[in-house]
């Protein structure tokens, strides 16, 4: 260290960061300085506070400093660090992929529950397919969380599925995962799918395009366009609901997560496919979020 040059301590160096983040208009900024440390530091935020004085040096500093100059810069500090943890679980994500989010939680979790909780379940082993998979998030949790399951999982985006699949292979479950790259809005989709479900989930790019002006600047110039929008918002539900009565099993369940306000329309879809006993859960900030449905025996269709 040069004689003038301040030595910071972890507590400190939070701190002028926050300061910083805040002074930028960084959105959580004491958070983002957390994250950001804590992955230099190669430790968790928790850790920052037991050693709130340890130092931090030089070549730490460094990268501190660039990851910094990213985040003001506008990066979300999830492709800064390379991570995100989506239900207890760490994935590494790039500009590949959509960085995996808390609503998205909260459709795994009723998925599963809507699975599991039929009455005529006795084995555990079923089948799912996960459209529009990108960082495999769901696709993997539900390997952990139900693990006599085999799983398909299916994204139009090729960088997307080398994300998804190392994620896999990273927990242990790539021998579980069918990774397919193959468009949902496709005639040929079923053909290519190929095999009856217990169970489709999806959340899928359900942004209309008059609405990409809107987004955030973080989310619009960083999260891939791909993977948060279509024409009109509904497309996809449309294609998937479409194809679904060949693809599940008689009673087999749907599972959408939602626009805000796309629970009266996606509603009809599905009733208009074929779907009924259906159900609409809230969001944490009370907007609806999550739809499933079960497929009525005489909708069903063979492959
Ligand atoms: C909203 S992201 C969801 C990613 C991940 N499942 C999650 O919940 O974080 C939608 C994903 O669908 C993929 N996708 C978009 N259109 C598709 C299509 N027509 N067929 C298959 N996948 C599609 C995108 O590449 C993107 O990875």
């Amino acid at each position: 260290m040069h004689e003038n040059e301040k030595q910071w301590l972890t507590l400190d160096l939070l701190k002028a960061t926050e300061g910083y983040f805040r002074a930028k208009h960084i959105d959580e900024p004491r958070l983002s300085a957390e994250v950001l440390l804590s992955c230099v530091l190669n430790t968790d935020r928790m850790d920052l506070y037991l050693n709130y004085n340890r130092p931090v040096y030089r070549d730490e500093i460094e990268r501190f400093r660039s990851f910094c100059r990213e985040r003001v810069n506008g990066r979300p500090v999830q492709y800064i660090t390379g991570e995100q943890i989506f239900y207890g679980y760490r994935f590494a994500v790039d500009e590949r992929v959509l960085i995996p989010r808390p609503e998205t939680e909260l459709m795994l979790e009723h998925a599963v529950e809507r699975l599991t909780d039929r009455e005529n379940v006795k084995t555990g082993k079923f089948s799912i397919l996960d459209i529009g998979t990108g960082s495999g998030c769901i696709a993997v949790t539900l390997a952990h969380l139900l693990p006599e399951s085999t799983l398909t999982a299916i994204d139009l985006s090729e960088g997307a599925l080398e994300v998804a699949r190392n994620n896999a292979d990273a927990h242990h479950v790539g021998e579980k995962i069918r990774f397919l790259c193959a468009d949902a809005m496709s005639s040929g989709f079923t053909d290519r799918v190929g095999e009856k479900y217990d169970m489709i989930v999806s959340n899928p790019p359900y942004i209309p395009e008059k609405e990409w002006e809107s987004l955030q600047p973080e989310v619009k110039d960083h999260e891939p366009k791909v993977a948060l929008t279509t024409s009109d918002g509904y497309g996809i539900y449309h294609a998937i609901t479409k194809r679904a009565p060949k693809l599940l099993v008689s009673g087999g369940i749907l599972c959408f997560e939602l626009h805000a306000d796309g629970a009266p329309k996606v509603t009809d879809i599905v009733r208009c496919g074929g779907f009924g006993d259906i159900e609409v859960h809230k969001d944490y900030s009370g907007a609806d979020r999550v739809l499933s449905c079960v497929l009525t025996e005489s909708a069903a269709e063979p492959l």
